[in-house]
């Protein structure tokens, strides 16, 4: 597996990571047993960077990491942790809380459950607006001072609070949705990063599923993120389908699968970004872990991009109170 450094101070992290969250939530029903051994099955490919978040089914994502790992050295992986985020019992959201205090408190908390005595890289969910990111950023640097914190990360904010938490304490990378239909970090946000040295972990690289070439009309069932989601409702659906189709073409042309040329496509956007998969079944790891084959040419991308040109997408990518808490849309 080739590796990326996550920024100029970061970790070295296979290229593709694996991002567990539809293990515990957003995405309907995952199975457990499958789930574990979509872990084995990456880390036995040369996955080295895991992404979890302490409110991925509160406290459910970090456990299931744990039992996964239990047999697993510890210096084998790269364990990235989100927090900030409040849920109430009902898993209802109650907003961010990124004081210092809760940073500390949140941190310890993680550490019990994921059973290890340091996070890799810690980064808080959102920008909580009633805390300055200066506070929050050094108080993750107080726990990187005492050991229980290796790197410092962001999520889904924009280049003036990158600059601003960089000062405070080097980040190695910025969590942050980045694919063929969600471009929009390609204005200020990376370019922000490459001047600063941050490495780009990029999520949402197959669009939660809406660009993985599986994802039909019917696909949806039961409770999940996607129902609310105005990239999967109605007329933007069929759109979004469309270009999906358009991009099958260009896909089986090169013998390769839609969610191949996706996971390739972001890899090809530079050493400094790390796309993170969000398989929960051993097939669909496989599928995206394909993409580290493939080597796009100027023709393959000029067609992708015919395929879905910059701004094709129907629909914001998270529903209107969602894109307001989003910093990086600021
Ligand atoms: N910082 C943030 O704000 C933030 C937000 C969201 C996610 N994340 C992180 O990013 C990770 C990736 O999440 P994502 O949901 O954005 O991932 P994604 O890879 O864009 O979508 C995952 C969905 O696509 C389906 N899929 C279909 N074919 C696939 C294939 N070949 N490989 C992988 N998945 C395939 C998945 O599997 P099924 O068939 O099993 O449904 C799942 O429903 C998360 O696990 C989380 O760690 C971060």
């Amino acid at each position: 597996m080739d590796t990326r450094k996550l920024g100029r101070n970061g970790p070295a992290v296979s290229a593709i990571g694996l991002g567990c969250m539809g293990m515990s939530d957003f995405y309907g029903p995952a199975d457990r047993d499958e789930s574990i051994a979509t872990i084995h099955a990456a880390i036995d490919a040369g996955v080295t960077l895991l992404d979890t978040g302490d409110f991925y089914g509160m406290g459910h994502n970090e456990m299931l990491i744990a039992e996964a790992l239990k047999d697993i050295s510890r210096d084998d992986v790269v364990i990235s942790v989100k927090f900030g985020a409040q849920r109430g019992p009902d898993g209802s959201w109650l907003g961010n809380d990124t004081r210092p205090q809760a940073v500390k408190a949140a941190a310890a908390y993680s550490l019990k459950r994921l059973g290890i005595d340091h996070v890799d890289i810690y980064r808080p969910a959102r920008l909580d607006p009633d805390v300055p990111i200066e506070d929050t950023v050094g108080a993750i640097g107080e726990l990187v001072q005492a050991g229980y914190v290796r790197h410092v990360g962001l999520s889904e904010v924009n280049a003036e609070t990158i600059r601003r938490a960089h000062a405070v304490h080097p980040i190695a990378d910025l969590q942050i949705e980045y694919s063929l239909i969600s471009r929009g970090i390609e204005d200020k946000i990376l370019p922000a990063c490459r001047e600063l040295g941050i490495g780009v972990t990029a999520y949402g690289v197959l669009s939660r599923g809406l660009i993985s070439g599986h994802w039909s009309k019917t696909a949806l069932q039961g409770p999940d993120f996607r129902a609310y989601s105005p990239r999967f409702q109605g007329a933007n659906l069929d759109r979004n389908l469309a270009l999906v189709e358009a991009l099958r073409i260009v896909a089986e042309a090169r013998d390769t699968s839609v969610a191949q040329v996706a996971v390739a496509w972001v890899l090809a956007r530079g050493d400094d970004i790390v796309p993170l998969v969000g398989a929960r079944q051993r097939h669909r790891l496989n599928e995206a872990l394909g993409a580290l084959e493939m080597s796009l040419t100027d023709e393959d991308l000029a067609a992708i991009e015919r395929a879905v040109p910059r701004d094709a997408a129907a629909g914001s990518r998270y529903a209107p109170a969602q894109m307001a808490t989003l910093d990086s849309e600021r």
